[in-house]
């Protein structure tokens, strides 16, 4: 069995229910691209608000990270990754975490205590010294020289800046290493990585300071592919079995073995087209583009290209398809939206390699012109001019000329960057930060009005089969994807706008139910993917004109939606339109 199946196993044993991944592009919080760690969609059950499927949960969710893709081609760093975690609203708190986590290990995955070691808080001026948790670790047979104390740096989660759910830490650490294990245990000794964070979140952390939650809750994570690189004893994530299939691949389409400088190489394209595949594959109607999340994906694909390329891989072959099948293949049992997907996913993919595959030659040779040119440094012009006519994002420009020991005017190329494409460069950074903000009053009230447009939508088109497709929301704006093959009429945009300003001006009362999955589908509620839903779901009515399963949160009267308009309507996809609309 696999780690997540284990972990999974172990935990329902210990009563707690298994929720669904949430999507790796967050539905209704814009202040991150991705969601970026475990306990990022259950923000608001942390903060107090109930969970339909009670206190104690546990789930594997899919995760991306992208702030230090540029460390992606060592041996741990993935854009694309999963993490485990069991949670407790207010209910068990140390002392079972604790204890549940020892036996997860030591009696499931059968790993020695020897090999453990464990670092608690040190104490601050909110709270002292975890004493509680270093007791109740040695009770369990850890050994008082494998216990440190560390301060808010290494053991308070995220950290004392970042607002939203936080508190101190216990983590737990593996010895990954043949030589013999040290009697005592030192965290700066890189043979001992981190495998499990168990977090007592007791804080919500905001403008004002750090306030008390409404409860005391436990937030753990552990990364499935550390964690299951370690099991199989190889200290390359890479040659565990996520990766093995991929890199074998790789060496067989370019002739390579995994070794020396083509490691680097290897793990990239692996990496990022992991990553790529898991975007694009969950009805996220992201695609490559120049701006959020299809930048992401661009810059991804591109640079896995540029290596592939490098590797002597023909990128005019299968090659990008065979891998993203397999990688389908691998994660369809957990994720089965990558299925029904692959044929978008494999079509979006081959798509963006054409586009780059005929200028990434010319572009290579326009690099090493001006690299031989330059003593230093390449110019911001030098480089805007690689991204406007060949399509190197400004990152692969960087990674070249760093492979030359020569480094990238960037400030010079947003310059010109931002001027040709209008785009805020500052915007754009700031969404790339990890942030944990929850959903604003603004965003609530747009995410109402997506029910209501949904339910608009198949009176006006006089078709019951339309659906959501996807959804983003932002303060200034909703986007709202659905299935439809044509260009909505002026006629049939003004009836709709109609419509849903009708219901909002009848003040209609917006309700919800907590209901078993089936009887809310039998009552004949919305659902937007059935399969990713617990066995008991949050239905929202809004008067009788809409009913959805949804997780929330919604405005109670339609008559705080103000007025909805509609400003632009499009192709996003074969069979699917796309709507943007504001509230006034
Ligand atoms: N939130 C903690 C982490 O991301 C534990 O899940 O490490």
């Amino acid at each position: 069995m696999k780690l997540k199946d284990l972990y999974i196993e172990f935990f329902l044993s210990k009563g707690h229910k298994q929720i669904p991944s949430s999507p790796v592009i967050p539905e209704n919080d814009n202040t991150v691209l991705f969601n970026t760690a475990g306990m990022q969609p259950l923000t608001p059950y942390l903060k107090g608000v109930p969970h339909p499927l009670g206190l104690r949960l546990v789930d594997y969710q899919k995760c991306v990270r992208t702030n230090d893709l540029d460390e992606v081609g060592d041996t741990t760093h993935h854009t694309f990754f999963e993490m485990l975690g069991n949670w407790s609203l207010g209910d068990y708190f140390k002392k079972e975490s604790i204890t549940w986590s020892f036996e997860f290990l030591t009696g499931v995955l059968n790993i020695p205590v020897e090999k453990l070691a464990v670092t608690v808080f040190a104490g601050n001026e909110l709270v002292p010294r975890d004493d509680e948790s270093a007791e109740i670790w040695k009770s369990l047979g850890v050994r008082e020289e494998r216990i440190a104390f560390l301060g808010v740096d290494d053991n308070w989660w995220p950290n004392m800046e970042m607002f939203g759910p936080c508190g101190p830490d216990t983590e737990i650490f593996y010895f990954r290493s043949t030589d013999e294990v040290p009697d005592k245990f030192d965290p700066k000794d890189e043979r001992w990585v981190e495998i499990w964070n168990n977090v007592f979140m007791q804080y919500n952390h905001d403008e004002n300071g750090f306030s008390p939650l409404e409860h005391q809750n436990v937030d753990t994570g552990m990364g499935v592919e550390r964690t299951t690189a370690i099991l199989e004893g190889v200290d390359d994530n890479y040659l565990s079995s996520i990766f093995k299939d991929y890199i074998a691949l790789i060496e067989n389409k370019s002739g390579k073995t995994y070794e020396g400088e083509y490691k680097k190489s290897m793990r990239i394209i692996a990496d990022h087209i992991r990553a790529v595949t898991i975007i694009i594959g969950e009805n996220s109607g992201v695609k490559p583009s120049n701006t959020d999340q299809g930048y992401i994906v661009r810059r991804l694909i591109r640079r896995a290209i540029r290596h592939e390329k490098k590797l002597g891989i023909d990128i005019d072959s299968s090659f990008n398809s065979d891998l993203v099948n397999s990688i389908i293949d691998d994660y369809k049992r957990y994720y089965p939206e990558l299925d029904a997907n692959r044929e978008a996913t494999l079509a979006i993919i081959e798509g963006e390699k054409n586009k780059f595959a005929k200028t990434l030659d010319k572009g290579l040779k326009e690099f090493n012109k001006v690299a031989t040119k330059v003593k230093e440094k390449i110019e911001g012009d030098d480089a805007f001019h690689l991204y406007d006519t060949y399509g190197f994002p400004i990152e692969l420009t960087v990674e070249l000329a760093n492979e030359q020991n020569l480094i990238v005017d960037t400030e010079g190329f947003y310059q010109k960057f931002k001027a040709h494409q209008e785009l805020s460069r500052k915007g754009a950074e700031n969404k790339f930060k990890s942030g944990l903000a929850g959903t604003g009053e603004i965003e609530t009230r747009y995410h109402t009005a997506t029910h209501l447009l949904n339910a608009a939508l198949k009176i006006v088109l006089k078709d019951k089969n339309i659906h959501q497709m996807g959804s983003n929301i932002t303060a200034e704006r909703m986007r709202f994807d659905f299935n439809f093959d044509r260009k909505l009429t002026q006629d049939e945009k003004e009836e709709l706008e109609n419509l849903v300003n009708e219901w909002i001006s009848k003040d209609l009362l917006v309700t919800k139910e907590e209901m078993n999955k089936m009887d809310a589908v039998e009552s004949g509620a919305e659902a937007m993917f059935i399969e990713r839903y617990p066995d008991v779901v949050s239905v929202y009515s809004i008067g009788d004109v809409s009913k959805e399963i949804c997780t929330g949160p919604h405005v109670t009267r339609t008559s705080e939606l103000h007025h909805f308009k509609i400003v632009k309507e499009e192709a996003s996809s074969a069979g699917v339109r796309r709507i943007k609309a504001i509230l006034d």
